[in-house]
C-alpha cells in the first residue's frame, strides 16, 4: 500500500487506547532501524521529517528512503509527516512533495495569528488530501531553530483547555499538539517530572474523539546517557519523560507521541562505543550498523510503551 495519512491510525488509537510512535528520520540508518522495529512488532508508523532533516539530507533522498520502506512493507501503514512546519510555504512544499501529513506550528504567535496561519495550511492541505497537525500552548527546549520557553517555565505555558474548541472549529485541523509540561531535547527536567495529564483530560472532555499529540516525549534513557559519557561524551544529568507517563497519556486522547532525542542518543552511544573500543576502525558500516541496531531495539521497546505493537492490521 502507498503512504497513508493518520486518519485511520488515530481513529483506532483513540478508540483502543494507544498511541502511534512518530519518529524523526534524518538518514538511512535511522529509518532502517525504526522500520525494522515496526516490522517485527507489526506496528503502524509515522516517519517525521523536520525542516532541518530536509536541508541536511535533501528531500529527494529522504523521500526515496521512505518510499523504499513503504514498498518493502505493504502490510504496514506508514505516514510521512512534516514536523514543525513554520510557514505556509514550507507546509505547501511538503504537500507538493507527497507528504501525507503536515504540522503547522504557529504556537509562538498570538492565538489569532495561530488560527489564521493554521487555517491557511489546512485549506491547502485538505484540498490535496493531506491532514494537518497544529499546536496550541508552548513547549520548552529548542525545536528546529526556535528556542522555546525554558524548562523551568514550561508549566506556565501549558495549553489552555478553554481555547481548544474555538481553535479546532476555526482552523479545521485534524489533530492538536498540546503543551503538558514537556520540552524538546535531552535536558528536559532536573528532577522527576509531573506532567499535566489533567490538561489532556480537560481537552478530552471538550473535544471528545479528537486526537492529541505529545511532543518532546523522549525519555532520555539512562542506558544511552551512561554509554555516551563512559565513552568520552559529556551529557549533563537530566531526565526525560517517564515511560509510565507516556503510557498513561497514550491510553487517553494522546494518539501521536514524538520521539527524536532517544534515537539520536542511541545512535551516538553506539558510535562512541565502537570508536573508543576499536580506535582503528574506519569502516562506517562497523559503527553505523551497531547504531542502527540500537535504534531498532530501543524503538521495539517504545512500541510497547505506546501500546501500538501488534496494531498495524487494524490501522490499514
Ligand atoms: O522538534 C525537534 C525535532 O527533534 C527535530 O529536530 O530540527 O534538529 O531536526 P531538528
Ligand atoms: P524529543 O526531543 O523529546 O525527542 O521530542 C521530539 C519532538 O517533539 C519532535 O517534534
Ligand atoms: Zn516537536
Amino acid at each position: 500500500m502507498p503512504l497513508v495519512d493518520t486518519k485511520k491510525m488515530f481513529e483506532m488509537a483513540y478508540k483502543n487506547g494507544y498511541a502511534i510512535g512518530a519518529f524523526n528520520v534524518n538518514n538511512m540508518e535511522i529509518t532502517q532501524g525504526i522500520v525494522a522495529a515496526i516490522v517485527e512488532e507489526k506496528a503502524p508508523l509515522i516517519l517525521q521529517v523536520s525542516r532541518g532533516a530536509r536541508s541536511y539530507a535533501s528531500m529527494n533522498y529522504l523521500k526515496a528512503i521512505i518510499d523504499c520502506a513503504v514498498a518493502e512493507n505493504p502490510d504496514i501503514p506508514i505516514c510521512m509527516h512534516l514536523d514543525h512546519g513554520d510557514t505556509f510555504e514550507s507546509c505547501k512544499q511538503c504537500v507538493d512533495d507527497g507528504f501525507t501529513s503536515v504540522m503547522i506550528d504557529a504556537s509562538h504567535s498570538s492565538f489569532e495569528d495561530n488560527i489564521a496561519l493554521t487555517k491557511q495550511v489546512v485549506d491547502y492541505a485538505h484540498a490535496h488530501g493531506v491532514v494537518v497537525e497544529a499546536e496550541l500552548g508552548k513547549l520548552g527546549g529548542i525545536e528546529e531553530d526556535v528556542v522555546g520557553v525554558s524548562a523551568e517555565d514550561v508549566m506556565n505555558h501549558l495549553t489552555d483547555p478553554d481555547q481548544v474548541v474555538e481553535f479546532v472549529e476555526k482552523t479545521g485541523c485534524d489533530s492538536l499538539a498540546i503543551a503538558i509540561g514537556t520540552s524538546h531535547g535531552a535536558y528536559k527536567f532536573k528532577t522527576a517530572p509531573k506532567l499535566a495529564i489533567d490538561v489532556v483530560e480537560k481537552v478530552e472532555v471538550k473535544l471528545p474523539g479528537f486526537p492529541l499529540v505529545m511532543h518532546g516525549s523522549s525519555s532520555v534513557l539512562k542506558e544511552f546517557k551512561d554509554l555516551i559519557n563512559k565513552y568520552g561524551g559529556d551529557m549533563p544529568d537530566a531526565m526525560g519523560v517517564p515511560e509510565d507517563a507516556i503510557s498513561e497519556a497514550a491510553k487517553k486522547a494522546v494518539c501521536k507521541v514524538n520521539i527524536d532525542t532517544d534515537l539520536r542518543m542511541a545512535l551516538t552511544a553506539k558510535i562512541r562505543q565502537v570508536f573508543c573500543e576499536t580506535p582503528a576502525e574506519f569502516d562506517p558500516r562497523k559503527y553505523l550498523g551497531p547504531g542502527r541496531q540500537a535504534i531498532k531495539d530501543m524503538v521495539k521497546h517504545k512500541l510497547h510503551v505506546l501500546g501500538c505493537a501488534g496494531k498495524a492490521d487494524e490501522c490499514l
